[in-house]
């Protein structure tokens, strides 16, 4: 049976849509919900069995992590067993938001949210119908990216339908993704801060907040093995549309010819995404627009990987972004995306 999709925009819709998500989530059920930066396929994280449903309705790999998602700092506390000062710094900043800390897990979260590990990814999310949801249950929600295992996060209930519409209940539509790109994920275990996945809360502004802590320098782009996982997120490959991709700079239409020369595939089934340098359309049919703008540039990267999904690209070429700080989620997304795909695939 497909999924119901309900919708939010009137506040009888916002209400019904919330009471019927939370009679699934109270069952032990999984449902598709609308999260500010990709939507979750979210379940009791209390429990045991609510969680295994989402490892097996993504057909996620049992040594990945979910993040739990919490609507107060008080259920953020009864997830984990410490909540240190640099904790505190980084949730009083960017909180709700697009933000996950990794801290000591709570024997109130099974080892299934924490794959079998000691710590757990929290998250109180700024979404105002995930917020009611949460507050609703009186639980937190697990919840990961609401796509099968292995191809792109949602930032609409249609990709949601696409992906995951014949094996969950209930799909509920809020929108598309404000922020588009995944949280950014930080382990607070230690006496410094680590990023173990970049997004649009950035390094600089990492730093700002946390004032007299320290961030630790360590990429997250490097990690390529499953042995020492801290966030399977930092595997390579990740985050992948079917079609290979390729970051490419150009100085012209020319150039563009001339670094695709390589390729044999016909010219409107290379779709190509820039920012600055718009090839002719004549030259490449099939060419996007996307805003020069980090944060809409978020926004907007998905929706565009899914629909090069759905029209059977070749080839994804994406014009390169810049170094700067607040460039850094992007960047990794389009790393991971553009890696060989021999390289190791979860997501
Ligand atoms: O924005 C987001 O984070 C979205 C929305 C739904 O909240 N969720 C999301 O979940 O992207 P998922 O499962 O697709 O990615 C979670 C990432 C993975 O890279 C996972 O390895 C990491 O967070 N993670 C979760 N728990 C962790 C833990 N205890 N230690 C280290 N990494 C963890
Ligand atoms: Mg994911």
């Amino acid at each position: 049976m497909p999924a119901e999709v309900l919708t939010t925009h009137s506040p009888a819709l916002f209400a019904e849509a919330v009471r019927r998500a939370v009679d699934i989530l109270k069952s032990g059920g999984v449902v598709g919900l609308p999260t500010e930066t990709v939507y979750g396929l979210a379940a009791n994280a209390f429990s045991n069995s609510a969680v295994a449903a989402i490892y097996a309705v993504k057909g996620r790999p049992a040594y990945n992590p979910v993040i739990v998602h919490v609507a107060s700092a008080t259920m953020a506390r009864e997830c984990c067993t410490e909540w240190p000062p640099l904790a505190d710094r980084l949730a009083s900043r960017f909180w709700p938001g697009p933000m996950t800390l990794v801290l000591p897990r709570s024997f109130r979260i099974p080892e299934t949210v924490s794959a079998g590990g000691n710590t757990v990814g929290i998250r109180w999310p700024s979404h105002p119908f995930m917020q009611a949801v949460i507050r609703a249950c009186g639980f937190p929600l697990a919840a990961p990216s609401a796509n099968p295992s292995n191809s792109l996060s949602p930032t609409s209930a249609e990709h949601v339908i696409l992906g995951l519409g014949e094996r969950i209940p209930l799909i509920v539509d809020g929108g598309h993704c404000a922020v588009g790109i995944e949280s950014t994920v930080i382990d607070v275990t230690g006496p410094s801060a680590r990023i173990l996945r970049p997004g649009i809360i950035h390094a600089d502004q990492i730093k700002t907040a946390l004032e007299d802590f320290t961030l630790d320098s360590g990429s997250p782009l490097h990690a390529t093995t499953t042995s020492i996982l801290r966030s399977p997120g930092q595997l390579t490959r990740h985050y992948s549309p079917r079609a290979p991709l390729r970051v490419l700079n150009w100085t012209s239409d020319g150039d563009l010819v001339h670094q695709l020369a390589d390729s044999n595939f016909p010219k409107d089934r290379i779709h190509i995404l820039a920012h600055t340098r718009i090839p002719s359309l004549s030259l490449f049919p099939q060419t996007s627009f996307i805003p020069d703008d980090p944060e809409a540039f978020a926004r907007a990267l998905f929706g565009y990987l899914h629909a090069c999904d759905q029209l059977n690209a070749a080839l994804i070429v994406i014009e390169s972004v810049p170094t700067a700080p607040e460039w850094e989620g992007i960047r990794d997304r389009l790393a991971r995306a553009s890696s060989s795909p021999t390289s190791l695939n979860y997501a």
